[in-house]
């Protein structure tokens, strides 16, 4: 059965979507089933790609974003996946604000995945400027979700 995960950060142009295409690379290189979208808990960037910095860094990694668009997460989507995973505490208390009662999805924080490294959150490269090591880490978390599959 298809998984569908969905992936949150606050712009949507940073981190969650730098997470859709490592997951969409891993889905096209092992042939996995599982439908991968992203979106932002803000609004401020809907419509816009990547920003510029993450898709070069993604890109120099094999991670091709540039057709992805910032979209603001919805309630509907807490029908339309069954794993909606943020990037940090405050992200996913916005996401538990949402929620509707009777969703199933299962939202969880993408370091939970990868407990070994210690860290609660993906910092945020918008701010930080560490592109290569945000990505380092969703690299990481995403080998142990889909290890979870
Ligand atoms: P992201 O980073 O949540 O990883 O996409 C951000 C990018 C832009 C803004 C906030 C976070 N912003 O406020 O413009």
């Amino acid at each position: 059965m298809t998984t569908r995960i969905l992936f949150v950060c606050l712009g949507n142009i940073c981190r969650s979507p730098s997470a859709e295409g490592v997951v969409r690379a891993c889905i096209a290189e092992r042939g996995l089933d599982i439908q991968t979208d992203s979106a932002g808990t803000g609004g401020w960037h809907v419509g816009d790609p990547p920003y510029g910095a993450m898709q070069k860094t993604a890109a120099k990694r094999g991670y091709d974003l540039s057709d992805l668009r910032a979209r603001q997460v919805s309630v509907s989507d807490f029908d339309s996946f069954d794993q909606i995973i943020a990037m940090d505490a405050d992200n996913l208390h916005n996401l538990r604000a949402l929620r509707s009662t009777g969703s199933q999805a299962q939202l969880s924080l993408l370091t939970d995945f990868a407990p070994q490294l210690g860290a609660d959150h993906v910092p945020d490269p918008y701010y930080t400027r560490d592109f290569d090591g945000a990505l380092d880490l969703i690299e990481h978390c995403i080998d142990g979700l889909l290890a979870q599959l």
